[in-house]
């Protein structure tokens, strides 16, 4: 695989006028679709879909026949993009491929994104199928010196030393707590912070157990560094954790943390969530 240490502004921006010559409609939010969220993009309206392979520089998948693109189209009334499918550093991307779809958007004219992924429950008070609006995050890989804004700062984007304290936005927030309650989920909704480990392997218990003590309340494997890269060019982000299973946290315990599962909870809610955020981003302006 071609690793490069950055992209030249260009080489985003030539990316960004493709899309843009390719579709008809000028969006203003992105929403990348976690595992087995990619449900989304069917409620999309007049959609215009592009593969990503077909899209110059956008990272080559890694997992064949699985269907990755962009969905461009309708959603309750507002332009938006789908991302169905995402980049993991675990499958092999480096963290500037992991994130490069964002300053592409940036560039488009995207100017709120919605990040949605599935994760493993540490909070106790958590329940399967529960859907947890991320109000904060560590960043763990990011300890280890692994942040997508390393290397030199690109001014047109952002700053080099970024504030993170708000790079959770409060009246997305906000609206998306009013969502829920137009749609009867008070009783699954819950809120907390989402801590990103670089993955494949889940965690041990020892791990989940330093991870609670550290503060987090869920755990997964990507939006980090996506998070990042959208608060440096000045988008305004909302995420989501779709709450897939309950980490061991317990050497006696006999359950064992498994893909299967955490794709079957996604898809059990998949419709709660499509209409929560379909709901969320006809609140948006
Ligand atoms: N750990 C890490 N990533 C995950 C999990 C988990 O338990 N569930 C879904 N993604």
């Amino acid at each position: 695989m071609e690793t490069r240490e950055q992209y030249t502004y260009d080489e985003y921006k030539e990316t960004a006028d493709w899309l843009l010559a390719a579709i008809r409609i000028r969006p203003k939010v992105a929403v990348i679709c976690g595992s087995g969220l990619g449900g989304l993009a069917d409620l999309l309206s007049d959609k215009t879909m592009i593969p990503y392979e077909k899209i110059p520089r956008f990272p080559k998948s890694t997992v064949p026949g699985h269907a990755r693109k962009l969905v461009f189209g309708e959603l309750n009334g507002k332009q938006c993009i789908c991302m169905q499918g995402r980049f993991h550093f675990y499958e092999g991307y480096p963290v500037n491929e992991v994130t490069f779809p964002i300053r592409v958007f940036h560039l488009m004219g995207v100017e709120s994104l919605i990040v949605t992924n599935a994760a493993g429950g540490l909070n106790e008070q958590f329940k399967v199928g529960d859907i947890m609006f991320i109000n904060d995050h560590i960043n763990l890989p990011g300890f280890a010196g692994l942040n997508p804004l390393r290397g030199s700062n690109e001014e047109r984007f952002g700053v080099r030393f970024l504030c993170m304290s708000d790079a959770y936005d409060k009246a997305f927030h906000q609206m998306a707590l009013d969502s829920a309650q137009e749609l009867g989920y008070q009783d699954f909704v819950r809120d907390g912070v989402y801590c990103m480990l670089a993955g494949p392997s889940y965690e041990t218990v020892a791990e989940c157990r330093m991870l609670k003590m550290l503060g987090a309340d869920a755990v997964g494997m990507s939006t980090v560094p996506e998070v990042i890269l959208a608060r440096h060019c000045g988008m305004r982000v909302f995420g989501i954790s779709l709450i897939t299973n309950k980490v061991v946290m317990d050497y006696s315990s006999q359950a064992k943390t498994n893909h299967k599962e955490v794709l079957q909870t996604s898809r059990d809610r998949a419709e709660a969530l499509q209409r929560l955020i379909s709901n969320l981003v006809g609140k948006m302006d």
